[in-house]
């Protein structure tokens, strides 16, 4: 037996993968794009021992919940019958961020433990394959095994064979781009976005909205990627994220990720545009702003968002790698 450690990196949607067509193989009802960040990431060590039964997982060097370590099992036995071997796993984690407070510690873990169970096997899995079987840990996931800028394709086919992570631009593709992460006062969140999301197809009258405005708002991020336009890819984004979790709000019961800090880093940017600086906003399924701004501007504009009233932390981020094999844990 083998021991193989990985490293992935979270990444922040700038077009959000919002809702399940097949929740069993998390297929998603709509095509994401995002952007996998430096400064957080997960490391995940796997050893998968053919005469152990059972599987066992620690978090930052801990014994993992039976929630936790349920989730981590059921995905093991995907990965087992994909490789088509079986024995019992033993993982551990560890991440640099809070987990499960929605700052996508999931994205990470998912695409760092697929990555170290291939690893440890010595499997010659591509990046696509990756992709498609971290997806079934995560939906976002499935992004983090790429760097840089990076599109899921939403896919049509009953399997989920065609739906996987594809890079759309590399880590130093565009250097003068930053992301601020905004902490804000809160604690565990309450309802996971697994949960959120499927709360808002089942009940959300604006859910055929969100979806009907998709292919549009992937095709302008797609192309403001493209030409390195910050102005349309910071719209855009903040767009689709105020209309993502305005089909929260419209859920029933209703779905509101937000505390007051993070309401005032809204008005904050929004007013700092008005200003004439380039500063955009997108939130994911949790109360954590992440600011998009020139590079030159992400250290002014951490310092004046760290200032709001219950706002706890604020760490300027740029691209970052895909998943990555390491060393050590
Ligand atoms: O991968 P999950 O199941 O944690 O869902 C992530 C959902 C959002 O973060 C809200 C959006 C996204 O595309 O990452």
């Amino acid at each position: 037996m083998e021991e193989g450690i990985a490293r992935a990196h979270i990444n922040i949607a700038l077009v959000k993968y919002w809702g399940k067509r097949d929740p069993s193989l998390n297929l998603p009802m709509n095509g994401s794009i995002s952007v996998t960040l430096d400064h957080y990431s997960v490391t995940a060590s796997v050893v998968v021992e053919s005469c152990q039964q059972g599987d066992s997982l620690f978090v930052n060097g801990v014994p993992g919940s039976s929630q936790e370590t349920q989730r981590a099992s059921e995905f093991f036995s995907r990965l087992r019958a994909t490789a088509g071997v079986s024995g019992g796993v033993t993982a551990c984690t560890t991440a640099n961020m809070p987990m499960a407070a929605g700052l996508a510690s999931s994205s990470a873990a998912f695409a760092a433990l697929t990555k170290a169970f291939a690893l440890s096997l010595r499997l010659p899995w591509s990046l696509p394959e990756l992709s498609r079987l971290a997806r079934l840990g995560s939906g976002s996931a499935s992004r983090s095994i790429h760097g840089g800028f990076v599109e899921w394709l939403r896919g049509n086919r009953d399997d989920g064979q065609d739906s996987y992570a594809v890079p759309l631009g590399t880590m130093d593709s565009w250097s003068s781009l930053a992301f601020v992460v905004v902490q804000v006062e809160s604690g565990p969140k309450a309802v996971s976005s697994r949960d959120g999301m499927q709360r808002v197809v089942e009940t959300s009258p604006l859910y055929q909205g969100w979806l009907a405005s998709i292919s549009e708002d992937l095709t302008r991020v797609r192309q403001a990627i493209h030409q390195r336009n910050l102005s349309q890819l910071g719209l855009v984004a903040e767009s689709n994220a105020l209309k993502m979790h305005a089909t929260g709000l419209a859920a029933v019961p209703p779905l509101l990720y937000w505390t007051g800090a993070t309401v005032s880093v809204i008005r904050r940017v929004q007013a700092l545009r008005e200003e004439g600086l380039k500063a955009y906003v997108t939130i994911d399924a949790g109360p954590h702003p992440v600011v998009l701004v020139e590079s030159h501007q992400a250290a002014t504009v951490a310092d004046l968002l760290s200032q709001i009233p219950g706002v706890t932390g604020v760490v300027i981020t740029r691209p970052g790698p895909g998943v990555e094999a390491v060393s050590s844990i």
